[in-house]
């Protein structure tokens, strides 16, 4: 038995036949091998992404391999969008079982270079988009007697918090990080049966460095310095390279971690002693 039919044999019932998971971002990098795992255990899937004919490529090659996959084009960023995302998702499967509010963008320079529409751009698929997500599906999760879950994508960059060159990036993380922890205590205060998951990627290689490809031409064209290329171009070597993980990981360890009920998702152990050093700053700096 395979590492994934393992992790389907023990499923919680939020996933596998009968089940309905929504991904935003899947027409690409973890949002689409989030939504190929999905299949792969049985439930269907809604693969949401601003890129509609590329959803529509990846849920063409779902239903080819006997899955029920449904592309919706959908912009994070407009609440009306992802409203309709849900209503979609109802017509066509009836019910959700996990949402994946996945869709993320970065810009590349140092702070004093990204422009106001740099932050409003990245805030407004990163942060907004998940606060978009749960105000149109929190409604239906809680309305359905069955267990469900949510998984929001974070970032390492949310966990290290100061990250240079990625600046608006590495905020709006570390709010989904904090929209995360605060949904996960008031379900569990209210006894609701929605359990909830953070999913702090690093290093994997998707296209996410190529994030601009999305950004509204109204908010203007990103203008790195040539500082930020470069480091945007040893990013994406780092991602690409042999210290890179692959979607496919970190779409398993997120599977594994709704079935668990695991809070975060860490997939991998590289940047765990910057994380420790700021969380020891700050503890040191307590008062005795
Ligand atoms: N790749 C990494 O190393 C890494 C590390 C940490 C966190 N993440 C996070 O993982 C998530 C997935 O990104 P990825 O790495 O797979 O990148 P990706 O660029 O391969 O995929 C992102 C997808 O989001 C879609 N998207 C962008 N704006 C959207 C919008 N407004 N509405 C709907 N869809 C939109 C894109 O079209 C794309 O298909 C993001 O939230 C990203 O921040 C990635």
């Amino acid at each position: 038995m395979s590492e994934r039919e393992g992790a389907a044999e023990s499923a919680h019932a939020v996933i596998g036949a009968g089940r309905v998971a929504v991904v935003t971002g899947a027409a690409s990098g973890i949002g689409c091998a989030l939504a190929e795992a999905f299949v792969a255990v049985g439930s269907a899937v809604v693969l949401a992404d601003l890129d509609g004919r590329e959803a529509e490529a990846v849920a063409e090659r779902l239903r080819l391999n006997g899955a029920a996959a449904l592309a919706v084009t959908v912009d994070v960023s407009d609440p009306a969008s992802v409203e309709r995302l849900a209503k979609v998702t109802l017509d066509r499967f009836g019910r959700v079982d996990v949402l994946c509010n996945n869709a993320g963008v970065s810009t590349f320079n140092l702070i004093q270079d990204q422009t106001l529409d740099d932050w409003r751009w990245v805030f407004n698929v990163n942060m907004w988009g998940v606060v978009h997500g749960l105000a149109s599906f929190l409604p239906i999760l809680r309305g359905q007697s069955t267990p469900s879950h949510i998984v929001n994508t974070a970032s390492m960059g949310g966990l290290m918090s100061g990250v240079p060159f990625i600046g608006p990036y590495a905020a709006s993380k570390t709010a989904v990080v904090s929209i995360s922890e605060t949904l996960r205590q008031e379900c569990a205060a209210y006894g609701l049966p929605i359990g909830v998951s953070v999913l702090c990627p690093s290093a994997t290689d998707t296209r996410v460095m190529e994030s601009e490809r999305g950004r509204p031409v109204a908010l203007g064209a990103e203008c790195r310095t040539d500082d930020a290329e470069a480091m945007r171009l040893a990013i994406k070597s780092m991602f690409t390279g042999p210290d890179g993980s692959t979607p496919a990981h970190v779409a398993m360890r997120t599977l594994k971690a709704i079935l668990a009920g695991e809070f975060w998702i860490i997939p991998n152990s590289g940047e765990r002693p910057i994380v420790e050093a700021r969380f020891t700053e700050a503890l040191a700096s307590f008062p005795q």
